[in-house]
């Protein structure tokens, strides 16, 4: 089973996006043959900062390769190196109704807020859709928000089979559901939109500032408290070894436990499972050119995979075989 992912270099990634989505596609890597790659084709769409584009690059393929992407069994590289998904994107353009774009969530959204969105934004699914089907993906793990546009490549996936044969393999989406919500600081989903984010790779100090800084109900020390419905305890949960869990929870319905005291148990779980990576992340990105050598050999192997399918694509349509002479 092949599983693909993407993550676009808009941000430093934090928390939210290791629970949901990094750690459990790290996981996979055991299960699965993986292409992980970085969608800095659809970054554009927002991000038009060619310095910002460059830095994200790098951070988000160091963060993967410093929490433990093995680059030899699993496929790490950046999207834009294989131009042939573009060129997919205009063969699925070619079979997708405009009704099914105008139903994305994205488009939706901007159209309710009497918005104008961009072209790049608008055919974003059909891009996606040509990420996942270019390399004959079967599951896309990916979180809630992206199960629509899985759900999209599916479908243009099948219009085209109806009309040229069974040439592309339907993907499925992958949700994890346990950790389907990670909340932020000010307990609404973490997000980089509602700046409630816990960066992932923070110096200590300034993880425990953040994390000091969660939001919580005003129950005094003495006060027995619902570890369910505390925004902290949700975190540690996701954090802390099962046993240390269930320590913490009791304390909470005891009572005689300040929120301090979680916030600190929670800070030190995390310093726990991620201050080895962060220096392994440090190091990364210490050596540009052993990174950029990892993303040429990763592209190289995601490339050949594309080509191969866009050859059958190329195919189906009646379109004449790519010249020999083009250079790619
Ligand atoms: N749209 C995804 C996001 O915002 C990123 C992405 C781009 C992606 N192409 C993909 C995810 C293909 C999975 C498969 O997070």
């Amino acid at each position: 089973m092949r599983a693909l992912t993407g993550i676009k270099p808009t941000a430093v990634p934090h928390v939210g996006n290791y629970l949901g989505m990094i750690e459990p596609a790290l996981r996979m890597q055991a299960t699965h043959e993986s292409y992980y790659f970085i969608a800095d084709y659809h970054a554009l769409t927002t991000l038009h900062d060619p310095a910002r584009m460059r830095a994200h690059t790098r951070e988000v393929a160091a963060t993967w390769l410093a929490l433990g992407l093995d680059p030899r069994r699993t496929t790490l590289w950046v999207q834009s190196d294989v131009p042939e998904v573009t060129e997919l994107s205009w063969l699925l353009a070619c079979v997708t109704g405009l009704g099914l774009l105008e139903r994305a969530h994205a488009a939706k959204a901007a159209r309710d807020k009497g918005l104008e969105i961009g072209v790049g934004t608008f055919t974003y699914p059909v891009l996606m859709a040509a990420d996942i089907l270019a390399y004959d993906a079967d599951v896309v793990p990916v979180g809630r928000d992206q199960k629509q546009h899985v759900e999209m490549a599916r479908d243009m996936a099948t219009s085209f089979n109806v009309r040229f044969g069974e040439v592309l393999r339907v993907p499925a989406p992958l949700i994890r559901d346990e950790v389907a919500v990670i909340p932020g600081l000010d307990g609404q989903k973490m997000s980089k939109s509602y700046d409630n984010t816990i960066p992932l790779f923070a110096e200590p100090k300034v993880l425990r500032k953040k994390v000091m800084s969660i939001v919580t109900d005003s129950k005094g020390v003495d006060e027995p408290k619902d570890p369910d419905a505390c925004n902290v305890f949700a975190l540690y949960r996701l954090f802390a070894p099962e046993a240390d869990r269930d320590a913490l929870a009791a304390r909470y319905r005891e009572g005689g436990m300040g929120y301090g005291h979680a916030k600190q148990a929670l800070y030190e779980a995390i310093e726990a499972r991620l201050g080895d990576a962060r220096a392994r992340y440090a190091a990364l990105l210490a050596e540009p050119d052993a990174l950029d050598g990892v993303l040429e050999d990763g592209a190289g192997r995601a490339r050949a995979v594309a080509r191969d399918v866009l050859a059958r694509c190329r195919d189906a349509v009646g379109f004449r075989p790519t010249p020999r002479g083009v250079p790619r």
